[in-house]
């Protein structure tokens, strides 16, 4: 079976910036800006993006492209047979359904929430609302429904479904994401909002330096789609004329100007309509955009039609992530397995089915696994693959890198090598350690 390929330059890039803007950035952004500071946790979150975030990704790229293979096949095969870097490999593979599970539980409540902005269903009382919709059958349900849409594009195969799809949808999201963000950052009151995000004001910092620079670090993986072998497996389809570090470097870009964007709309919306980071807002828990931000929309005129487009944004945007979490396990079976890509697209999301409704109807299962479990899981994947290139693939890492690029970027080769094997898996093996002291 010929292996499948992307289409277009552009249709990778929009597939991969699909696959980082999701609810990483409009869900969990806001509130771990909100928990850990405000502007001082914004400045520590796009350091961490900058130094480790974009070396990880192009750590995964190579490997991907090199490959050609899903995260297990692809550090067995280059490691010669080693099935002891196919296990790492296969903590993706692992990784990537356990996140789904919850995603897609979280996916459901937005898909639940596009409805209930055209009916105002919470605009009564945002919060009782959300408390009854939260956790339960019903929650499961819309699961998965979310579910049934991210198999249905992911089972037409990675030109016809992913690409079609996300070459649609990131542009929409970026595109209506910026009108909110003017619009809200021009609702009187906006300033206040502003200036918690954006005035620098360390005083949070100086007093919560490990717990600030955690979330940060676990922040910046997650929205990068970082340590999971989604990246591994996108750039597995590439072919070898795409410049690695510019297309990272795109991405990266657009990944983070979006996160940002998500915070011009929420924290105007919270301070000017709100009056500010409320117990709900501020504790951090899912409610910051179900109960914060909904409820901002029915004190505005429009409101329901606002509420549709946000929600519309939020809806798209964590699809297109969905989608790469499960061309993971998708791809592993596909190519390793020999099982037709609708089959297994089929079976796994059966999987899913079944773990995500048992996250659906256990809120404590739930938080543990969308917060430490799956920061844990994250930041010792990547480390495993930044190992991997740095160590086992070394000067083969550099040649692919340098494959496609152009002077500049190649200039940064051995710099980007060195940090692969030194620095950065350093630093995550400390802040994993950090978790568990
Ligand atoms: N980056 C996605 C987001 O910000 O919502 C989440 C994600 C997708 C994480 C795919 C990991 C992954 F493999």
């Amino acid at each position: 079976m010929v292996r499948e390929s992307w289409g277009t330059r552009i249709g990778f890039i929009f597939a991969a910036v699909g696959s980082a803007v999701g609810l990483g950035n409009l869900w969990r952004f806001p509130w771990m800006t909100a928990e850990n500071g405000g502007s001082a946790f914004l400045v520590v979150y796009l350091a961490i993006v900058l130094i480790v975030g974009v070396p990880g990704l192009l750590a995964e790229f190579v490997i991907g492209r090199r490959s050609k293979r899903n995260p297990a096949g692809a550090l067995r095969r280059l490691a010669g047979g080693s099935d002891s870097w196919g296990l790492v490999g296969l903590l993706g593979v692992f990784t990537a359904l356990v996140l789904l599970s919850f995603y897609s539980v979280v996916g459901g409540w937005i898909l639940r929430y596009v409805g209930a902005s055209a009916t105002g269903a919470y605009f009564g009382n945002p919060g009782t609302y959300f408390g009854s919709v939260d956790f339960g059958v019903e929650a499961a349900a819309f699961h998965v429904g979310f579910l049934a849409l991210t198999a249905l594009v992911v089972a037409g195969g990675v030109r016809s479904g992913i690409e079609k799809a996300t070459k649609v949808m990131t542009p929409v999201i970026v595109v209506l994401l910026v009108a909110l963000a003017g619009w809200a950052v021009s609702q009187p009151g906006a300033g206040a909002g502003l200036s918690f995000y954006l005035d620098f004001d360390p005083s949070y910092l100086e007093s919560h330096p490990v717990s600030v620079l955690q979330a940060a670090a676990g922040q910046a993986l997650f929205t990068l789609s970082l340590g999971v072998g989604t990246m591994i497996t996108y750039a597995s389809y590439l072919g070898e004329d795409n410049s690695l570090a510019f297309d990272g470097s795109v991405i990266a870009l657009l990944n983070t100007g979006v996160g940002f964007l998500a915070g011009l709309v929420v924290f105007p919306l919270l301070f000017a309509l709100q009056g500010g980071l409320s117990e709900t807002t501020a504790g951090g828990g899912p409610g910051a955009l179900f109960v914060g931000v909904a409820g901002a929309f029915n004190q505005i005129p429009f409101g329901r039609v606002l509420a549709v487009a946000f929600f519309g944004v939020v809806l798209l945007a964590a699809l297109s992530s969905s989608i790469s979490m499960l061309e993971i396990p998708v791809a592993y079976l596909v190519d390793e397995h020999d099982v037709p890509r609708r089959a297994a697209t089929l079976g796994l999301g059966g999987l899913v089915l079944v773990t995500g409704t048992i996250c659906a109807l256990n809120p404590g299962l739930f938080t543990t696994v969308s917060g430490p479990v799956v920061d844990t899981l994250l930041t010792a994947g990547l480390a495993g693959f930044l190992v991997f290139t740095g160590w086992v693939l070394g000067k083969d890492a550099l040649a692919e890198y340098g494959t496609g690029s152009g002077a500049l970027a190649r200039s940064l080769g051995v710099p980007w090598l060195w940090s692969v094997r030194t620095v950065l898996p350093l630093f995550l093996v400390w802040t994993l350690a950090l978790s568990f002291l």
